[in-house]
């Protein structure tokens, strides 16, 4: 958040609503640690081998298997301590094991007794799910006390006592539930008599009525000595252990909370939360899953950190005999402690990080198409001040030759920061504002926070109270706390006919003054709330049902998210697509729209773990992902700004943005050679559009996510298991970012056995190695891979929308056979009639010296057409022969007949760059076409 957020008390002592002060730094103190939480602190130390639950009755029904967990003995480990062990009369626990198709296992653990005490989330798993299961007809009992159920390419194999889950692709074991036996299920039981359920933190006290209700367990992942994922946190992408000799950390958490001033390398929580891990080795990836939206903390575990004997367990057919023992193996530990719901599991096989990001995916949806002018650069300001002042924004983009698609309002532009209104002094006309932007192909967005002012000459507020459509307080009273309107109320988002009713609100005529392309930024989600506890809601808050704020807090952010989006598509009646950036997150929210990381700082450090931070996101599904260019606090030199300028063209999600009260930095502020860089920068994002939104249209497919580690196309590299500092954009880009003061030169490591080529001047570079690369000011390092062929734009218009019939180049990037081949996908860019075959697919491949480019595209997709008259009026090609690379070279198009002109120069027209590139010039032959072209 800002340097806004003070708490509630200090707030009214110093009578501000608004204040510029900028408070230092993180505090700490203001969060909760591990053993600051009543559900945590005793939960973390339980001992390996204390769960003593067993498998019985077990059998399928409805293709299901299914089973009651009870307690071995009297102590009942398994289940609650306090619990009084947890015994019959507590109910038992239900365990459903369900698979479904491609390498996907669900484990289910519920309470018999209370299922409705014990929430579950909605929304977020895909509807056609249940469609996909796989039918499980038998089991094989085993003689040493497990059972088996085979799926097809990996098992399932259950241990009855104690009770613990391996799956296994093939003869291969991937992944273990209750190994360790940390599993335990606090079952939901009266108070005991002077029994206090309260839990205090600070001045606040959370009445917990349902007490005690933990969830924890061990994830063992076999194989593999590194795990990714579980964002969000501002840290590495490989996850350091937090428990082991001589580690003492605070374990993952995940918590939506709004962090003021968040510091890089931290566990702590920040804005949003996907409960789901990878792991990855050279030959094996596999994952896991856990739908439940209540707090959780997650301690990877070092090696050596259970010196209890191993655990052994007999194998297929006893004649591999699985061993898990400790230290030996290579195995990543985790310790789950989860506050409350139900255990929900899905564990992903993999083998590939593909394949794991994929079957992730397929539970719980792919990123959503976006329109093509929302993948283009956004140009953001807390605040713009008024509409004079729009319009010199606007008009110095296009005085310095800059191209931009969005600019953004932030909360100031409001009347007194109620949402879906205008200040009427500052943006008087607004339609005509957002006219004036339209008439140059650009959008606007506008930030609708789900904080609602308590203000009773506030349409929205005065019909929200007397619907009843606010969170409840513990006390059964609209729940009211601190937000940038002051007091207010949060809607109840869980509620699916307030989310409804919300979706209305964006209507042209309820949200006067907007216009269809007028889009959404929902900020302040999470939700952050001054003067709550940790700055968020409590946790005894009441919701639709009756169902705890505890149980869903990490997901409230995901339905406000929803509502909002589902409000832009009842506006353009079902076929445009909506764009809504939100801050907090949860699992599934790429099927809803994208996100950013929030509040970061005008500093090197926030640079560089901005790219970490994207990755993850993208490898839990969210593939539309990036942080504030700039940084948010603080002001940046120009030389940072520049630096982050030209690593943020290749983030999927493109947007500058800064506080308050920071300086002016739009792109042209600090003069040359300044602005010529940034200009560049920006530039470079969008002659890549084309590349750029074939890429979303396959995240949206595979859910494979733009901003790949480099693991996720080389597999195999054990040497890219750690390296954050670079990342993949699609499989043919690879960048590396500037993050230091002064920099000359940078280390890369180019993975593969294929050489890389520098975009901007064709020199290539060894791959498999480390490579020192000069660098200045005019770039970062940034290569396209041997073997690859990318389409982009090169003719620099005001927007993307102004790009739309530009003809494209062809950067073709041969590899050692002088082969490559790239993908191109068209459609619109706004309606969905891309789902009735209203597209095109090319396929580009350069082979024996001949260009070819076939469709990729279904020969009937549907009842929509696209078409497009786009050219081809570049050919570049980079690494042919040498008797190739010579003046008075012929290329032919074949179908024709016709001898296009060629030259040799660089790739990209740049300045300087030396020539190494075959052009072909001018072949014009039509983008949507089928053609071939040889080089004689
Ligand atoms: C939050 C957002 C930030 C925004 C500010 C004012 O701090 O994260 O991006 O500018 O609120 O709305």
């Amino acid at each position: 958040m800002d340097g806004f957020k003070l708490t509630w008390s200090v707030v009214v002592l110093v009578g501000l609503l608004v204040t510029t002060v900028n408070v230092a730094a993180w505090k700490k103190d203001e969060f909760r640690r591990c053993d600051q939480s009543a559900f945590c602190k005793d939960t973390r130390n339980r001992e390996p081998g204390s769960s003593n639950l067993e498998v019985k009755d077990l059998k399928i029904a409805d293709g299901v298997l299914r089973a009651r967990l009870v307690p071995s003995d009297a102590g009942g480990g398994g289940t609650t301590e306090q619990g009084g062990g947890g015994g019959e009369e507590e109910g038992d626990l239900v365990l459903e094991i369900k698979a479904y198709k491609n390498g996907i296992v669900r484990l289910k653990v519920t309470e018999e007794k209370h299922p409705e005490k014990r929430f579950e989330v909605p929304d977020v798993l895909v509807k056609d799910l249940e469609d996909k299961k796989l039918w499980l007809q038998r089991f094989v009992e085993k003689d040493d006390g497990s059972s088996m159920v085979h799926l097809g390419g990996h098992d399932v194999i259950l241990q009855h006592k104690p009770f613990q889950v391996h799956v296994k692709r093939g003869s291969d074991l991937v992944l273990s539930v209750n190994s360790k036996g940390l599993f335990n299920f606090e079952k939901l039981r009266e108070k005991k008599e002077g029994e206090n359920w309260e839990d205090r933190f600070r001045t606040y006290t959370d009445s917990r009525p349902y007490g005690p209700q933990t969830v924890s367990f061990d994830v063992s992942f076999h194989g593999t000595e590194h795990v990714y994922g579980i964002p969000e946190h501002a840290t590495s992408l490989a996850l350091k252990p937090t428990k082991g000799p001589n580690i003492s950390s605070e374990p993952y958490r995940l918590f939506n909370l709004d962090v003021f001033e968040y510091i890089s390398e931290s566990p702590f929580g920040l804005y949003g939360a996907v409960p789901f891990m990878l792991s990855h080795s050279a030959d094996k990836s596999a994952g896991f899953f856990l739908l439940n939206s209540a707090e959780m903390q997650i301690d990877v575990l070092a090696s050596s950190w259970d010196t209890t004997p191993s655990i052994e367990m007999e194998g297929e057919g006893g004649s591999s005999k699985l061993l898990e023992n400790g230290n030996k193996e290579k195995i990543v530990d985790t310790h789950w402690i989860v506050e409350s719901g139900v255990f929900d599991a899905f564990v992903f096989v993999g083998p590939s990080p593909k394949d794991v990001v994929t079957q992730y995916c397929a539970v719980t949806g792919t990123t959503s198409l976006p329109s093509l002018f929302s993948t283009a650069y956004h140009q953001c300001r807390w605040n713009y001040k008024d509409e004079a002042d729009v319009a010199a924004v606007d008009a110095g983009f296009d005085e310095h030759d800059i191209p931009y698609d969005v600019l953004w309002l932030d909360i100031e532009h409001t009347d007194g920061k109620r949402y879906f209104t205008w200040d009427p002094i500052l943006f008087p006309t607004p339609k005509e504002m957002q006219a004036k932007l339209s008439a140059k192909g650009r959008h606007m967005v506008t930030i609708v926070d789900p904080h609602i002012k308590r203000d009773d000459g506030f349409p929205l507020h005065k019909e929200a109270s007397s619907k009843g459509y606010y969170v409840k307080d513990s006390g059964g009273n609209d729940y009211d706390g601190w937000c940038w309107p002051g007091s207010s109320s949060y809607l109840d988002m869980l509620n699916p006919e307030i989310r409804s009713w919300w979706a209305d609100k964006f209507s042209l005529s309820s949200y006067v003054g907007s216009t269809p392309i007028l889009h959404i930024w929902n900020d302040m989600n999470e939700p952050s709330v001054f003067n709550g506890p940790e700055g968020t809601m409590p946790k005894d808050a009441l919701h639709y049902n009756g169902v705890e704020h505890r149980d869903v807090h990490n997901a409230y952010g995901y339905y406000f998210h929803m509502a909002s989006v589902e409000g832009l598509l009842r506006r353009g009646g079902g076929n445009e697509r909506p764009f809504v950036l939100s801050r907090a997150f949860f699992a599934g929210t790429q099927k809803v729209g994208p996100v950013w990381t929030g509040d970061n700082t005008a500093d090197w450090t926030h640079l560089r773990v901005s790219v970490p931070m994207c990755l993850t996101l993208g490898l839990t599904g969210i593939a539309f992902t990036g942080a504030d260019v700039g940084g948010f606090f603080g002001n940046p030199d120009p030389e940072l700004l520049t630096r982050w300028y030209q690593l943020g063209a290749y983030y999927p999600f493109f947007r500058g943005h800064a506080h308050l009260d920071t300086k002016r930095r739009e792109p042209w502020v600090f003069g040359e050679p300044y602005t010529t860089l940034m200009r560049e920068a920006v530039h470079s994002r969008y002659s890549l559009l084309p590349y750029v939104y074939t890429l979303f249209k396959e995240a949206s497919v595979t859910g494979v996510p733009l901003m790949r580690p480099l693991w996720m196309e080389f597999p195999e590299d054990i040497s890219t298991f750690e390296r954050d500092e670079e990342f993949l954009l699609g499989p043919s880009l690879l960048v590396h970012g500037v993050y230091s003061q002064g920099a000359t030169s940078e280390t890369v490591y180019l993975p593969g056995t294929q050489k890389w080529y520098d975009v901007k001047t064709g020199a290539t570079y060894p791959a498999g190695q480390k490579v020192n690369v000069p660098v200045t000011m005019d770039g970062i390092p940034v290569f396209q891979r041997a073997g690859s062929i990318i389409a982009r734009k090169q003719r620099r218009r005001r927007s993307s929308t102004q790009m739309e019939t530009d003809p494209y180049t062809l950067v073709v990037a041969l590899n050692s056979t002088y082969e490559a081949s790239g993908e191109l996908y068209i459609d619109d860019g706004k309606s969905y009639d891309f789902e009735q075959g209203a597209f095109i697919h090319r396929q580009f491949k350069f082979s024996k010296g001949r260009l070819t480019s076939t469709t990729l595209a279904p020969v009937k997709t549907g009842s929509k057409v696209f078409t497009t008259s786009c050219l081809v009026e570049r050919i570049v090609i980079l690494g042919v022969r040498a008797k190739d690379l010579a003046i008075g070279k012929n290329a032919i198009v074949e179908h024709d007949e016709r001898r296009i002109e060629t030259d040799i120069g660089p790739p990209l027209l740049q300045r300087g760059a030396s020539s190494t590139a075959l052009i072909l010039r001018l072949p014009n032959v039509r983008i949507s076409d089928n053609w071939s072209i040889k080089l004689v």
